[in-house]
């Protein structure tokens, strides 16, 4: 009889709390890559800030190119929130840094055309896949994107919350916290069983493995001048 069962099961841990612990060696990883440190500690030149917001624009592209086919998808639709698009918000960044034809002769580093590359591959064939690639992303900007807002504006001298950084300033989520708590809500209610919550925590790992190979070709291309 169950009530006489004499190991009952623990309680397993939220999803939200699994993701965010499964992952935070990845985290660790991408935020101590020599990129983002000579980045954030304000060693690298406007050149290289615009290099990698050209790369961040091909990656938003993907991942908001799959809202309109992936709105109405039960595992994947929730989490699309109008006000977390980033797009068009990179695109005022990037006419900002490179002028209005910011556009003209673009191309995407080879490790940034394979991670989109693979978005747009889960968008297509596996929705639960593109929550991790989501919450990958727009989590992370909604936390840690700060803190490259505030060194981009005192580095590069951008306006505070101005053109240059838009891309950082989510102005729909008036309370970043509470839509955390509301995003991580819809995490803990994915539905999906437990198997496939392992792909998903695996996908999302490999998502930060895929924006470190981003950092490492954009270090090959700003070393430092020892
Ligand atoms: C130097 C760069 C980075 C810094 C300083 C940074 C910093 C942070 C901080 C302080 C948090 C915790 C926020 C909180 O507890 O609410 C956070 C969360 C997060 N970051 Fe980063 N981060 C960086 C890079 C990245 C990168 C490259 C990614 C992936 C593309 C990323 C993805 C995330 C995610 C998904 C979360 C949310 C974890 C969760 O609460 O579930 N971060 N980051």
């Amino acid at each position: 009889m169950e009530a006489s069962s004499p190991t009952p099961s623990a309680p397993s841990a939220p999803f939200s709390t699994v993701i965010r612990t499964a992952s935070h060696e990845q985290h660790t990883e991408a935020e101590n890559s020599s990129f983002m440190s000579d980045l954030l500690g304000g060693r690298l030149g406007v050149r290289a800030y615009r290099r990698y917001t050209e790369q961040l624009w091909f990656v938003y592209r993907a991942l908001e190119d799959a809202s309109a086919p992936l709105a109405g998808d039960p595992v994947a639709g929730p989490f699309l929130r109008p006000e977390l698009a980033r797009t068009a918000a990179l695109e005022r960044d990037l006419a900002h840094l490179g002028g209005p034809s910011w556009r003209t002769g673009l191309a995407p580093l080879p490790a940034t055309a394979a991670y989109a590359d693979r978005v747009a591959a889960c968008a297509r064939d596996w929705p639960a896949g593109f929550v991790a690639h989501h919450y990958t992303r727009y989590l992370g900007d909604l936390s840690g994107g700060q803190i490259i807002r505030g060194t981009a504006e005192k580095t590069w001298g951008f306006a505070r919350k101005g053109d240059g950084v838009r891309f950082y300033v989510f102005e729909d989520i008036p309370n970043p916290a509470a839509f955390k708590r509301e995003y991580r809500a819809l995490l803990d209610a994915l539905p999906v069983d437990d198997l496939e919550k392992q792909r998903v925590v695996d996908e999302c790992k490999r998502a930060f493995r895929l924006n470190s190979a981003v950092f490492r070709e954009l270090g090959e291309q700003f070393p430092l001048s020892a």
